[in-house]
């Protein structure tokens, strides 16, 4: 008999649809709306959307479920859940180790996470002191030179101490939120911003297709050009699908440790997932038009929310009142992720020192606090120190960078395929159909999944992404076969 654990009376989701929105809540926010268009359009356009599309699928959606499985049958936090599903399965309580990677990649995505939800609450001052100044009718930023506009955030990059304290502000509330709890806090803010956050996007969004270069975006994004696809194209998008779903960082394991027993985890991964990839997709439909009808650069990267949207807005009736309202519910989708970036080392501290979970809160906080403040300075003051040099594709990161990189591109894959062996070898069988909530084909299909396709191919593109020339030599000798053949023929 396959044993579920539970330690007595434990904190949990006051129900089925408060545990969708907090996931979801947790899936949606910067990745969506400021990394999705920025790494996009750095990375080609189409062949990464589309790649990025067949990530969520094949390997986002499974590792998804087997996460929140984990989670459900610990009911502990990630590492505490991981060793007694193992515990459960005769198996090594060793395991636990990437239950712990993914706490400590959470508590690093947190630390540069907030310095990126400043920004939000500087544009947000920004527009509405706009509105205040110009009025609701006319264009944001009236009678101002375009390049005035782009210079707002390096203008905020210039200004260590605006960065420090605008960082620090949004990283006290994610904690005044978590310190809360799980019902009156975390859940709190799900179930109340996240509506807000759909209503705010479908406006926008609508209004971006009927008002800018719809066409030329829809072209630009899903347009597949197989010769953009380079290894490093591929790492980036299946780093973009984890960073936006949320995965291999012990945040949808902590968060399925809250889930009750009645919910059913196949179903609801489905419906994170779907919300997810069209909130990016249609963030993308929605940001894109704007950017081509104001003729911007698409690769403008992190800039595009912050520099080139800004811009867009100028030229739209009811400029600064959309710019308020867009960088609002950034916000808001911002605050519902951070609270989970935080969750998952508060929990981890608050078990393994049987802590209080204020004080908890407060310790995981004053790390992210201490370690935000370096990224939030590697704009400017810190802008030539280059922590992975030795690392090749790290080799120009600076501190910001450098820890985005290494969390989506090494620990989340690395993190996905640990969990993905474990879930589908080493946890027993029994336990893990338990779980699941699937039935027939799609078991089998996700068994599949999650034993053979995930780990491969993750395997393959981590390693075709850190060593790009090899694996383009690898690509070019798996093309250039056939073409070779075809030409013996013909010749
Ligand atoms: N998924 C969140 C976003 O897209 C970020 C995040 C990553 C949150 C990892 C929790 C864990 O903004």
């Amino acid at each position: 008999m396959v044993a579920s654990s539970g330690s007595g009376q434990r904190e949990g989701w006051s129900s089925r649809s408060a545990f969708i929105l907090a996931a979801v809540g947790s899936a949606v926010g910067l990745g969506n709306m400021w990394r999705f268009p920025a790494e996009a359009g750095e990375n080609g356009g189409g062949a990464f959307v589309l790649f990025y599309i067949f990530c969520v699928l094949l390997i986002g959606l499974p590792v998804l479920l087997s996460e929140v499985l984990i989670g459900r049958h610990g009911q502990a936090s990630a590492p505490e859940s991981v060793r007694r599903v193992a515990r459960d399965s005769n198996a090594s309580g060793g395991w636990s180790i990437f239950g712990s990677m993914g706490v400590f990649a959470a508590f690093l995505i947190l630390s540069f996470y907030c310095v990126v939800g400043g920004w939000v609450v500087y544009y947000i001052g920004v527009f509405a002191a706009d509105l205040f100044q110009t009025g609701l009718t006319g264009g944001a930023f009236e009678g101002r030179e375009a390049s005035d506009i782009e210079n707002l955030l390096p203008g905020l990059f210039g200004n260590g101490s605006l960065m420090v304290g605008l960082n620090l502000g949004f990283l006290a509330v994610t904690v005044f939120f978590v310190a809360r709890g799980i019902s009156s806090g975390i859940e709190w803010v799900a179930v109340y911003l996240m509506p807000m956050f759909f209503v705010l996007f479908l406006g926008i969004t609508i209004y971006g297709a009927f008002s800018g270069n719809f066409g030329e975006a829809v072209a630009y994004l899903f347009t597949f050009d197989a010769s953009k696809l380079t290894g490093e194209v591929m790492l980036a998008a299946v780093g973009q699908a984890f960073f936006s779903l949320s995965l291999g960082v012990a945040g949808m394991m902590t968060y399925g440790a809250y889930a009750s027993r009645e919910t059913n985890l196949g179903e609801t991964s489905g419906v994170i997932a779907g919300a997810d990839t069209a909130v990016a997709l249609l963030a993308g439909l929605a940001i894109f038009p704007i950017v081509f009808a104001a003729g911007l650069s698409a690769s403008a990267g992190p800039g595009l929310m912050f520099q080139s949207l800004p811009i867009a807005f100028q030229a739209m009736p009811f400029g600064s009142l959309i710019g308020l309202a867009f960088f609002i519910m950034v916000f808001f989708a911002a605050l519902t992720s951070s609270v989970s970036l935080l969750e998952a080392p508060t929990a981890f501290v608050k078990d393994a020192g049987k802590l209080p979970r204020p004080v908890a809160t407060l310790i995981v906080g004053v790390g992210a606090a201490i370690l935000g403040v370096l990224s939030a300075l590697s704009f400017n003051e810190m802008a030539d120190f280059r922590p992975l040099a030795f690392i090749p594709i790290f080799a120009e990161a600076n501190f910001f960078d450098a820890l985005d990189g290494v969390t989506a591109k090494l620990f989340m894959p690395i993190g996905a395929i640990l969990t993905c062996i474990f879930v589908g070898w080493v946890a027993d069988a029994r336990l893990i159909d338990d779980e699941n909530g699937l039935d027939g084909a799609l078991h089998q299909i996700w068994r599949g999944l999650v034993r053979y396709v995930c780990p491969i191919l993750l395997t393959v593109i981590l390693l075709a992404g850190i060593f790009p020339e090899y694996a383009e030599t690898v690509f070019s000798l798996l093309s250039s076969e056939p073409a070779a053949e075809l030409g013996e023929a013909a010749g």
